[in-house]
C-alpha cells in the first residue's frame, strides 16, 4: 500500500493585494497552518477531511482538482484521500491554492510545479501568481508578476504581537472581485499604486502601523473591504493599532482575515482571533 503525506502551508499577504495582478510587487509569507494530504491507494476514490472539515462545495472542489490531475498526468487517482486541514476556509489564507499544491504533490510527487500551476490557473484564471509562489516555496517572498520570485528574510520581530482576526467568510469569489477591479483599473490607478508601493517601503524598514493604515485605505477605495470591517478597523486604529484585510477581501459578506498590529487584545473579544 502506498501512503504519501504532504504538508503544505497557507499564506499571509503582508502587502500588495490586487496591485500584484497589475505588475506591482507584493510580499507574502507562509502561515504555520496548512493542509496535509495522505493517500492510501486502495479501493475506489473516497475523500475524507479532518480538522476544519470540508463541506460539500469543498469536497466537490477537491474532486475537480483530482479530475484535473488525472487529465493532465494520465494517471488515475484512486483510494482513500485524507485531507487534514487546519486552514480556515475561504478567508484569504490561501486554502484553495494550498489544496491544489498538496493534492498534486501527494499524487505526482514533489516535481509537479508546472501541473499544479496550470491547475491553479484553470480555477483562478486572473491570479497574479503571488499565492502560488509563497505556498509552493513555503518561505517569505517578494513577488512581482513576470519577474523571478525573490525569497526574502523578514525581521524576526516584524510580526511580534500581530493577530489574525476572522471577520467572516466573503460572499464573493476572488476571481469575481479581481474581474471587477480589472474593469476599473484606470479609475483605481492611485490606490493600486499605493498598495503596490508598500513592498519596497516594508523592506526599507517602514513600520507596519503606518504602512497598514495606508494599505487599508487603498484597499477600501478598491471596494474590497465590507463596511462593517472598515468600522472594526477604525476601532482598532482608535485603540492604537492598525489592520488590513489579508487576501481578496469582500464586498457584502465578511472580509476574511484581518492582520492587526499593535492592537490591544480586548478589541477582538467576541471574534475568532489568533496571535501569529
Ligand atoms: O484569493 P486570495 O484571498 O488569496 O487573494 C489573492 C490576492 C489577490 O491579489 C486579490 C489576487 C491575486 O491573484 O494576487
Amino acid at each position: 500500500m502506498k501512503c504519501d503525506q504532504q504538508f503544505v502551508p497557507g499564506k499571509i499577504i503582508l502587502c500588495g493585494e490586487y496591485a500584484v495582478v497589475f505588475g506591482y510587487p507584493g510580499i507574502a509569507m507562509p502561515s504555520s497552518w496548512g493542509i496535509t494530504v495522505t493517500i492510501q491507494e486502495e479501493g475506489a476514490r473516497a475523500i475524507e477531511s479532518t480538522g476544519h472539515r470540508f463541506d460539500q462545495p469543498w469536497l466537490d472542489y477537491t474532486s475537480e482538482i483530482l479530475n484535473q490531475i488525472e487529465r493532465k498526468s494520465g494517471r488515475s487517482v484512486k483510494g482513500k484521500i485524507i485531507i487534514d486541514n487546519q486552514l480556515p476556509l475561504g478567508r484569504g489564507l490561501g486554502s484553495s491554492t494550498a489544496l491544489i499544491i498538496a493534492l498534486c504533490r501527494a499524487v505526482l510527487g514533489l516535481n509537479c510545479r508546472e501541473t499544479a500551476l496550470e491547475i491553479e490557473s484553470h480555477f483562478n484564471p486572473y491570479h497574479s501568481g503571488l499565492d502560488f509562489a509563497v505556498i509552493w516555496e513555503g518561505k517569505p517572498v517578494y513577488y512581482q508578476k513576470g519577474k523571478k520570485m525573490v525569497s526574502i528574510e523578514l525581521p524576526d520581530d516584524l510580526l511580534k504581537d500581530t493577530f489574525l482576526v476572522d471577520t467572516g467568510k466573503p460572499f464573493e469569489l476572488t476571481k469575481d472581485l479581481v474581474t471587477r477591479v480589472k474593469e476599473r483599473e484606470k479609475q483605481l490607478k492611485k490606490p493600486l499604486e499605493i498598495i503596490g508601493g508598500c513592498a519596497d517601503r516594508l523592506l526599507e524598514g517602514e513600520d507596519l502601523l503606518t504602512l497598514f493604515k495606508e494599505h487599508h485605505r487603498a484597499q477600501k477605495k478598491l471596494g474590497v473591504v465590507p463596511p462593517y470591517v472598515d468600522e472594526f478597523i477604525k476601532e482598532i486604529e482608535q485603540a492604537g493599532g492598525a489592520a488590513k484585510v489579508v487576501g481578496a477581501g469582500g464586498r457584502d459578506g465578511g472580509g476574511g482575515m484581518l492582520l492587526a498590529v499593535n492592537s490591544p487584545e480586548e478589541v477582538f473579544i467576541g471574534c475568532d482571533y489568533w496571535l501569529i
